[in-house]
């Protein structure tokens, strides 16, 4: 396979949704904990999440001040990827198309010393449309980044650079609903581990997979746990 075998991740509540108020109830803890205990015991090479779980799990809205760096300069006049010398290590990978993420070091750092998380060294992947100057940022902070699209990422070519370049054999994909669906659409997933919450989410929450199509998982596990279903799914 010229990509990493992807295995999304997620607690969902009984009507299938992934965001929202529901996540933080009470109903939903124990869901939660078992979540965050398979994202510690799965061999991954790390996990990939879109901008805004990023930015709600782990930047909280910060942004450099880009007027103190000088753009990018690219011999071939468009933007090449970014690597470090030593690239080896566990991934926090942030599909962050227009790079609106502000990083205050390199890897993630968990308040909670989290081993499935904390010391993650970051990876962004972005589309043409990031400034120069966030370029040039990224390598001053010594961010690897790889460049995947014009002005949308392109699933297929980010997931083929991050096995061809950095040599991600398997990934997590651990939301939200926005970066799930363009992984869903572009039939990417071979494996779903679900954690569902005995709880129904409001109507405004996000489904697992936003703006999906129809796709076939097996049912390869079922079991429940402290009252959640702990669900695994391959496909077909
Ligand atoms: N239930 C769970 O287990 C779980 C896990 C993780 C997160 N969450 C929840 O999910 C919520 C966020 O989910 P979300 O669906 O709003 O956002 P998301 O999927 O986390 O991020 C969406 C953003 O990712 C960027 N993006 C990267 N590649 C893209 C592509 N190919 N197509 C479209 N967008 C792409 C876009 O950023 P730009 O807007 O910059 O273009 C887009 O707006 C969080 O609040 C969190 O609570 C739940």
């Amino acid at each position: 396979m010229n990509r990493p075998y992807i295995i999304c991740h997620m607690v969902t509540s009984i009507d299938g949704k992934v965001t929202g108020d529901f996540l933080s109830k009470p109903e939903c803890k124990s869901a939660c904990e078992i979540y965050y205990d398979i994202n510690r015991n799965v061999k991954s090479n790390g996990f990939i999440c879109g901008r805004v779980t990023m930015e709600g799990s782990f930047t909280g809205g910060y942004y450099p001040d880009l007027s103190k760096y000088e753009p990018a300069e690219f011999p071939l006049g468009h933007k090449m990827d970014f690597m470090l010398d030593d690239m080896s290590g566990f991934y926090a990978i942030a599909f962050d198309p227009k790079g609106k993420l502000g990083w205050k070091s390199n890897k993630i750092i968990d308040p909670d010393g989290d081993p499935g998380y904390d010391g993650a060294q970051i990876i962004e992947v972005l589309t043409e449309q990031a400034d120069d100057r966030y370029l040039s940022y990224l390598m001053d902070m010594e961010i690897p980044f790889i460049i995947a699209g014009e002005t949308e990422i392109d699933v297929d070519f980010a997931l083929f650079k991050l096995k061809n370049i950095i040599g991600c054999e398997t990934l997590l994909l651990e939301g939200g609903s926005i970066i799930n669906g363009a992984f869903q659409r572009a039939d990417v997933i071979d494996e779903l581990s679900l954690v569902v919450a005995p709880i129904v989410a409001d109507k405004n929450d996000k489904p697992l997979f936003m703006d999906s199509t129809v796709s076939n998982f097996e049912l390869t596990k079922s079991e429940t746990k402290n009252g959640n279903l702990v669900l695994n799914y391959k496909r077909k």
